[in-house]
């Protein structure tokens, strides 16, 4: 069966077609394109909703066509239409949710409404086995920084999740203090190499407390009055801030995770979402997983930021374990995981 999926709910425009068994549950990405507006973007300082929107709508068109005809495929292919319909940006949401009506109706095909945080949740499935269940993920994106018990596809329970802002905010809000472009996330990774993780001293939010939540606003303005005391930003303040904030932010992650795995006896952990493609991250939560008995399962870093493969094949799970209902929906800017349930 071939999904054809399709993610517009930020800042990049992704289609991709995925070719599935759902007898044996195994699959292939059969084509994939990526439209980033990053550079468009990078000179506001973060997504502009407006000018998200009307980028989508300029390159959708184009790169569904640019997909079908890279794997040699037409309409009459397409078994069925995944979208991401929340949550995200409404009007970026709108564009990808109101063309995958309009080419369903048109082309009498199926559309299945997904969730943008599954999708990621599930990402890892492109290129791995995912974890036998119960499994727990750290989902951690743009927006969210969730700690997710898994008893199956579309069975989600929240144990943890951040208080005030996200992991990938706290990077993104912190390159901006450095003078880094957006996204930060990228940016601080690239510049941490060879820094002095020890120069500056920034807090371990929530670390000393029991519970599974997060905290990140609080290591963000530590990176602004350290910065402020410091002086000018040269490249050296630069290279050991970004190596101080990966540590700190990857401390707290990979330290709540393992809680969270003992907490819950499940010595299986995921990471997933754009934070998940983060190289120190991934590196120290193998190595500290290691040491405490629990396996690791990663996307592969280009399926840790958005795209459609995770969509299309968010789909296709839904669809092996009947999960799909042909009700009515609607694209919402604002949904919990758990609605899923
Ligand atoms: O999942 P994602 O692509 O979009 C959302 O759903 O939000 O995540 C984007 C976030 C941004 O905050 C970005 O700075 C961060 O992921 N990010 C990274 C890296 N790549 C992207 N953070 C740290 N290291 C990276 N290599
Ligand atoms: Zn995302």
């Amino acid at each position: 069966m071939r999904i054809l999926g399709i993610e517009s709910s930020c800042d990049e425009t992704a289609v991709a077609l995925y070719d599935g068994n759902l007898d044996s549950g195994k699959g292939s990405l059969l084509a994939e394109r990526i439209a980033s507006q990053i550079a468009t973007h990078a000179r506001f300082g973060g997504v502009v909703p407006e000018v998200a929107s009307r980028e989508h709508l300029q390159a959708l068109p184009s790169l569904v066509d640019a997909v079908l005809d890279d794997a040699k495929s037409s309409w009459q292919d397409v078994d069925a239409l995944a979208v991401t319909a929340g949550p995200g940006l409404m009007g970026a949401l709108l564009v990808g949710t109101s063309y995958v009506r309009a080419a369903g109706l048109v082309n009498h095909i199926p559309v299945i409404p997904i969730h943008h945080m599954e999708g990621h949740l599930l990402a890892a499935g492109l290129n791995h086995e995912l974890p036998d269940f119960p499994f727990i993920t750290l989902l951690v994106s743009g927006g969210h920084t969730l700690l997710v018990r898994v008893d199956a596809v579309g069975e989600y329970q929240v144990i943890g999740e951040t208080l005030d802002d996200a992991a990938g905010e706290c990077f993104d809000k912190s390159a901006r203090v450095l003078g880094l472009p957006y996204p930060g996330g990228p940016e601080i990774s690239r510049w941490a190499v060879g820094g002095n993780a020890k120069r500056f001293k920034l807090p371990r939010p929530m670390l000393q407390h029991d519970h599974l939540n997060f905290s990140f606003s609080g290591l963000k303005t530590a990176v602004m009055y350290a910065i402020r005391d410091a002086g000018d930003v040269t490249d050296d303040i630069r290279r050991d801030m970004s190596a101080c904030i990966e540590s700190a932010v990857g401390d707290v992650l990979v330290k709540k995770s393992l809680r969270a795995c003992k907490q819950e006896g499940v010595p299986r952990l995921l990471m997933a979402g754009g934070v998940a493609a983060n190289h120190y991250l991934r590196t120290l939560l193998e190595e500290k997983s290691q040491q405490q008995g629990v396996s690791v399962t990663l996307p592969n870093p280009d399926y840790c930021t958005d795209n459609a493969a995770m969509i299309a094949f968010s789909a296709f799970k839904r669809l092996q374990y009947g999960l799909y209902h042909d009700d009515t929906w609607d694209a919402k800017p604002r949904w919990a995981l758990t609605d899923l349930c």
